[in-house]
């Protein structure tokens, strides 16, 4: 019989062996014969199945909002200051992703662990709010640097209001807004934020859809699936930073003495 040599990797997502690559399956082709977008090939490559359009759109709402937050933010700070330093596009652009993290777009996964674990566990948004307190955690997807109860973030309206439209459920959603409800009462600037709506939301998605198992969505969070939503968004602001900056010239950046407190 035939004798198979062991190999050195598995891989499951994209085949290229034959006339045109296939993404768990499906060819490139008729992605494009059919007309689907960037949010099928997500789809595809990370979940490995189709997802009906209303949550290829929503993943293509996650990337598109958060593509850019302005030149202020940690990632955009960063990519400037690296593109002005005369490095080249990859080095702008992962001097930029490498601040994406706990405190920075990277609390949608965590939002989500937290959300659902209290959810189902049925803690009130004071039991869970006061429990991370006792714990010194801050609460993953609340709180944010310039958006407030008097100034919301336009991007986690947008997200709830197509939620609350197209998902059959939006329990998690829900629940992470009342325990909003709850941190407004301690500050003004403790809004559920767009990594805690786009976990929670996530989360949704996933149960209410009927297209995955409750295995393959315990996976999902356990890996964490979901800050790649917002570092792949970011990448195509942080791209534009670093074209803006060598598009302008600007000149190596110096961070002003006036600006740094120096002290012993
Ligand atoms: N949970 C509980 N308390 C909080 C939280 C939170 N998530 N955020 C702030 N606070 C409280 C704390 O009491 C904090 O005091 P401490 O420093 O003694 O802990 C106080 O508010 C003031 O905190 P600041 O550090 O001044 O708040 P800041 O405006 O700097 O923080 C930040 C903003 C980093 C987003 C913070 O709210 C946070 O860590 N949130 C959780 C992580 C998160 O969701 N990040 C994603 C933000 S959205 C994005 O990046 C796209
Ligand atoms: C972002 O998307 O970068 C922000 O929400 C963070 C910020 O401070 O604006």
């Amino acid at each position: 019989g035939k004798v198979r040599a062991p190999t050195h990797i598995i891989s499951t997502i994209c085949d290229d062996r034959g006339e045109e690559a296939t993404y768990a399956g499906v060819k490139m082709s008729t992605l494009i014969e059919s007309d689907k977008g960037v949010g099928d090939v997500i789809s595809l490559l990370w979940f490995k199945r189709s997802l009906p359009r209303y949550c290829t759109k929503f993943i293509e709402m996650c990337i598109m909002l958060c593509a850019d937050h302005g030149p202020c933010v940690s990632g955009a700070h960063n990519t400037i200051v690296t593109a002005r330093a005369g490095k080249d596009l990859v080095s702008s652009l992962v001097s930029g992703l490498l601040t994406i993290g706990p405190r920075f777009g990277g609390a949608i996964d965590d939002a989500a662990r937290y959300f659902k674990d209290a959810c189902d566990k049925g803690l009130t948004p004071y039991d869970y709010v006061e429990a991370m307190k006792k714990k010194g955690i801050r609460v993953p997807g609340i709180g944010h640097r310039i958006k407030s109860a008097d100034n919301r973030d336009k991007r986690v309206d947008l997200l709830h209001k197509y939620g609350r439209t197209f998902f059959p459920s939006i329990k998690y959603l829900e629940y992470a807004l009342q325990v909003e409800k709850y941190t407004l009462t301690k500050a003004n600037n403790l809004v559920l934020n767009v990594d805690g709506c786009i976990g929670s939301l996530f989360l949704d998605l996933l149960v209410s859809s009927a297209m995955f198992t409750q295995q393959e969505i315990d996976e999902i969070v356990e890996i964490g699936y979901l800050n790649g939503l917002f570092v792949l968004a970011r990448t195509i602001g942080l791209i534009g930073h670093t074209f803006d900056q060598k598009r302008l010239k600007q000149p190596l950046y110096r961070h002003p003495w006036e600006d740094v407190l120096y002290t012993k």
